[in-house]
C-alpha cells in the first residue's frame, strides 16, 4: 500500500513553491497532450520524481504534472495517464488522482479517447459522460481503505457533476462542436474488445468504450472531488466498422478531436473564472 503521508507531504511542498491553490485538475488523454502547450505554465513535475509513482509507458502519453492557468483559472494538468493494462495495481492507477485531490482540487476533468458503440455517433463527436460502468475492471478503492481521503462505502449514484455536464454542453452548442451524452464502459486493455464484447457493452446500456477515466472518476468521487468526463469518439468500436482498429489511427484520429476538447475546456474555464 502507497504511503499516503508522503504523497501529502509531496503536496504540500509543491503548494509552498507554486504559491497557489489549483482549482480544477484536468487529466488529457491519448492524442490530446499537445493542449497543455496552450496553458500557461508555472512550475513542472514528472511523476517519475515522485518516489513509488506509476510512469506511463504508453506512447502518446508524457507522465507530467503542470501547474499554471488555463484561461486564468489555476489549474493542475495531468498530461499523460497511467492505465490498468500497463501492469500497475488499480491503486496505483489512480495515485495521480488522489495526488490532485490532496492538492485541494474542486473539480477533475477526465478527457479520453474513445470508441463509438451508440450507432448514432460518428468519429469526431465529444461525448460528455453521463454514468459508467465499470465491472470489468477492479475497483481503485479495493485495499485498506484511506481514511483522510474518503469513507469506505462511497455512494455513487452521481458520479459526473451534472452542472459540469451541463455547462460543457451549452459551451459545444454555443461552439458548434458535434456533441453527446452517454454512458462510458471500461474495459482493461490493452487488446481491442471483439465484436461480441461490444455487443454486450451495447445491451448493458454503453455509448462509448475506453481503457481509462471509469477508476478515475471512482477514486475523484471517493476523494469527493467533483468529476467530469469527456470521451473524443476517435473510432466505431469493433464490429461497428469494416476497418481494423490500431492505437496509430486512434492517436491520430485524437488529434482532430483535440481542437473541440479544447474549445470546450476554453469555454468552460471562462464559465467559472471569477
Ligand atoms: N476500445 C477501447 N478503447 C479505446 C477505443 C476502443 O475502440 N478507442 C479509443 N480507446
Amino acid at each position: 500500500m502507497y504511503d499516503y503521508e508522503r504523497l501529502e507531504q509531496y503536496a504540500e511542498k509543491i503548494s509552498t513553491k507554486i504559491g497557489f491553490q489549483p482549482r480544477v485538475g484536468l487529466v488529457l488523454g491519448t492524442g490530446l497532450g499537445e493542449m497543455a502547450e496552450k496553458m500557461t505554465v508555472v512550475y513542472e513535475q514528472a511523476f517519475t520524481d515522485f518516489s513509488g509513482f506509476p510512469v506511463s509507458t504508453v506512447e502518446g502519453h508524457v507522465g507530467h504534472f503542470l501547474f499554471g492557468y488555463f484561461e486564468d483559472v489555476p489549474v493542475v494538468c495531468m498530461q499523460g495517464r497511467v492505465h490498468y493494462y500497463e501492469g500497475y495495481s488499480m491503486e496505483d492507477v489512480v495515485l495521480p488522482i488522489r495526488f490532485m485531490a490532496i492538492m485541494g482540487v474542486e473539480s477533475i476533468i477526465l478527457t479520453n479517447a474513445a470508441g463509438g458503440i451508440n450507432k448514432d455517433f460518428n468519429v469526431g463527436d465529444i461525448m460528455v459522460i453521463t454514468d459508467h460502468i465499470s465491472s470489468f475492471v477492479p475497483n481503485p478503492l479495493i485495499g485498506k481503505n484511506v481514511d483522510n481521503l474518503g469513507i469506505r462505502f462511497p455512494d455513487m449514484s452521481n458520479i459526473y457533476d451534472k452542472q459540469m455536464r451541463e455547462a460543457f454542453v451549452t459551451v459545444a452548442k454555443q461552439n458548434g462542436i458535434p456533441v453527446r451524452e452517454g454512458v462510458y464502459i471500461q474495459f482493461t486493455g490493452p487488446s481491442f474488445e471483439s465484436p461480441a464484447e461490444i455487443k454486450m457493452a451495447a445491451a448493458l446500456g454503453a455509448d462509448a468504450v475506453g481503457m481509462s477515466t471509469a477508476c478515475e472518476a471512482i477514486a475523484a468521487r471517493h476523494a469527493k472531488v467533483k468529476v467530469c468526463g469527456l470521451s473524443y469518439i476517435s473510432n466505431a468500436a469493433a464490429g461497428l466498422s469494416d476497418k481494423e482498429l490500431s492505437h496509430e489511427d486512434v492517436r491520430w484520429a485524437s488529434k482532430f478531436g483535440a481542437e473541440s476538447v479544447e474549445k470546450m475546456l476554453r469555454g468552460y474555464f471562462r464559465s467559472i473564472k471569477q
